[in-house]
């Protein structure tokens, strides 16, 4: 698959199917995260991964959507604050970083014929104490991924137009 097949084809899945997710597919999504770049290579990321019964329920507590619940496994990907880097100007940059290494599992699912979505609506204070997270390491993302149950809608995006700004320097 190209690379831009791979993003045509990657939405965001709301229905999974209760099939395993073989452990091959999650070595290679995994081997594509941590190829992510990150401001000054300093990585300030951990990827939580849930598939017991017992702590599926714990992160369904933080997002309560029934469609939420059919995923048969979600990646809590954290920022850790302790080691991102910080722009002279106060700027932290955890956050981009994560959402690098978060779009590239996102799109090696994707080209593994797994779904995918990204959830930040979640309630963070709860998931932190239920993963008992220290104070330095933040959630930031929720993956539920799996197979899907359901079908990918019409991409709405703005056009090239509108996003592509040309030099305009006076
Ligand atoms: C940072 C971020 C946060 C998001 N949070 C949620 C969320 O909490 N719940 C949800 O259902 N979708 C969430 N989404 C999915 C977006 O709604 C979705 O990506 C967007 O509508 C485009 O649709 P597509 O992913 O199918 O192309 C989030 C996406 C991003 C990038």
């Amino acid at each position: 698959m190209s690379l831009l097949s791979i993003a045509q084809a990657r939405y965001s899945c709301r229905n999974y199917l209760p099939r395993h997710i073989e452990q091959d597919k999650l070595d290679y999504i995994f081997s594509c995260v941590r190829l992510a770049p990150s401001a000054v290579n300093r990585q300030p990321w951990h990827f939580h991964i849930v598939s017991s019964e017992a702590m599926r329920r714990k992160v369904q507590s933080c997002y309560d959507r029934p469609w939420f619940a059919t995923a048969p496994m979600y990646i809590v990907a954290t920022i850790l604050h302790d080691q991102e880097w910080v722009r002279a100007d106060g700027k932290r940059h955890g956050d981009i970083d994560i959402a690098i290494a978060t779009e590239h599992l996102c799109l090696a699912a994707t080209e593994q014929g797994l779904a995918t979505c990204w959830v930040c609506n979640f309630d963070a204070e709860r998931l932190a104490s239920l993963l008992h997270l220290t104070a330095d390491e933040e959630p930031a993302v929720i993956i539920p991924i799996g197979y899907a149950a359901d079908t990918p809608r019409e991409k709405s995006r703005k056009a090239l137009a509108e996003i592509l700004c040309s030099e305009q320097i006076n």
